[in-house]
């Protein structure tokens, strides 16, 4: 597509929201992306939080975490340009290492990523001998590699009950744990101090028992039940959707609970006259995006600080310049590859 189709695009879906200069602007770097991306023969993956201008152009693959990293494993272009956040460009690496994976800003971090390291982790193991780890697929390659199994928001229930026991050691993410206990019918405790390993209190005092990290999204945790308390007052048709990274007190009050792209589709599918997002806020612009005659309601700004980073111009210098490359130590690729491919064979697919 090139720069005038683009800009009409882009004016029929952000004609509103965005101004003419800027749709100008957007329009022309997104056909400098276009082209790159055929000239290096790339694949771009964009997650649903992705700036507008970004998420409606450039990338082949829309989705959440799980959706992406199936289409990071299947591709077979040189090139995979992840436009999301590192532990992201990380899980693609890991299960495509012959590929070059380019994340388009040099950080790119994430609040639960960075609230949990591999030693944590082993030392949670010599805790608690014998209890499988479950780690959020917002982690990095070396947690990832010292896990038994990977989940991401629109599987963890699954990934849970595929593990066929009463205790589980659930990482990092303290709210999407009490929000998947509450479905598994497990009682969680997030243990300020760990027992000493091989005490008997590992063994047995965590029978029906999730143990949890204290990491939060820095994002979601900003939600709380009386801000919907207060939506619901004003609009008492509202439809109010909330992901399981929110505490467990906003989730119960939320009429649905699910992953980015399981929030998408239920607003799709939902007759409901107005909807209000509890998730980073680029996400409730995309969708308004793409259905206008959805009654988004804005209840605060709460953007990702870290997917606000990668932008469209960023995605065009990753391009132009090759950066920034992600690697990841070939040991502790292997080891992550068995926790990230023991969750994609529990599912569920995408088409
Ligand atoms: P999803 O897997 O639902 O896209 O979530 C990723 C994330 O980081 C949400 O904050
Ligand atoms: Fe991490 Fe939260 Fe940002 Fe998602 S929204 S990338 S969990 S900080």
């Amino acid at each position: 597509m090139n720069a005038d189709a683009l800009y009409l695009d882009l004016k029929h879906k952000l004609g509103d929201v965005m101004p003419e200069a800027e749709l100008i602007l957007k329009a022309e770097v997104a056909a400098e992306v276009l082209r790159l991306k055929e000239e290096r023969n790339a694949v771009i993956l964009g997650h649903n939080y992705m700036e507008p201008a970004l998420f409606h152009t450039v990338p082949d693959f829309q989705g959440d975490s799980l959706e992406l990293s199936r289409r990071a494993a299947e591709t077979d272009k040189p090139y995979i340009v992840f436009c999301g956040v590192r532990f992201m460009a990380e899980t693609a690496k890991i299960l495509n290492p012959s590929k070059t994976v380019l994340l388009p800003t040099e950080k790119g971090g994430c609040s639960l990523a960075e609230s949990i390291t591999a030693a944590d982790v082993r030392a949670l193991r010599a805790a608690y001998p014998g209890v499988p780890i479950v780690t959020y697929i917002n982690t990095y390659a070396d947690v990832k590699a010292e896990c038994d199994i990977c989940c991401t928001s629109s599987n963890a229930v699954a990934v849970v009950e595929s593990l066929k026991t009463d205790t589980v050691i659930f990482l990092p993410d303290e709210y999407l744990a009490k929000n998947v206990a509450r479905e598994t019918g497990l009682h969680v405790i997030v243990p300020k101090v760990l027992p000493k390993a091989g005490s008997a209190a590992s063994g047995t005092d965590v029978e029906h028992t999730m143990i949890a990290w204290k990491g939060r999204c820095e994002v979601h945790e900003l939600f709380t039940p009386e801000d919907i308390d207060s939506v619901r007052k004003q609009f008492p048709d509202v439809m109010i959707l909330a992901h399981p990274e929110c505490s467990p007190e906003v989730v119960a009050k939320a009429d649905f609970s699910g992953s980015t792209t399981a929030m998408i589709k239920a607003v799709e599918k939902s007759k409901a006259k107005r909807y209000l997002l509890l998730t980073e806020c680029s996400m409730g612009d995309n969708i308004v995006a793409a259905h206008p005659e959805k009654e988004m309601l804005r209840l605060c700004s709460h953007r990702c600080p870290h997917m606000g980073e990668i932008t469209l111009e960023q995605t065009r210098d990753s391009l132009k310049y090759l950066r920034w490359v992600i690697d990841v130590p070939e040991d502790i690729r292997v080891r992550a590859l068995r926790s990230v491919e023991r969750m994609l064979a529990v599912g569920p697919k995408v088409d």
